[in-house]
């Protein structure tokens, strides 16, 4: 598989509304967030310790991580508040008709 495939995610519809989803796309934890009709990609797992981001709290553009309160933007994957420190991975991410895709790369 190519490095730039879009890969299909779910269904544009099971999408939440201003919330995070934990999806399994092609082997990886990714955390689809929607924040305005956007959507944005991470990584699932926060880098500060192995807590899953879609449990925690959805704040506009930031992810609060469940365990020890780190933030990160869901943009960009950059940490907003200790103790996260380290950046997430980002993924592109576009909706397409009625399907989510997503590019793991
Ligand atoms: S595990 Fe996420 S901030 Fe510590």
């Amino acid at each position: 598989m190519s490095e730039q495939t879009w890969i299909d995610a779910l269904a544009a519809d099971e999408l939440p509304t201003d919330d995070v989803l934990g999806v399994a796309i092609d082997g990886h934890d990714i955390a689809l967030y929607t924040v305005g009709g956007e959507v944005f990609a991470t990584d699932n797992v926060c880098t500060h310790g192995h807590a899953r981001l879609c449990d925690g709290f959805l704040d506009g553009h930031e992810i609060e991580c469940p365990l020890h309160q780190g933030r990160f933007d869901v943009r960009d994957g950059k940490p907003t508040c200790e103790p996260a420190s380290e950046p997430l991975r980002s993924y592109p991410v576009k909706v397409e008709g009625s399907r989510v895709l997503v590019r793991i790369g």
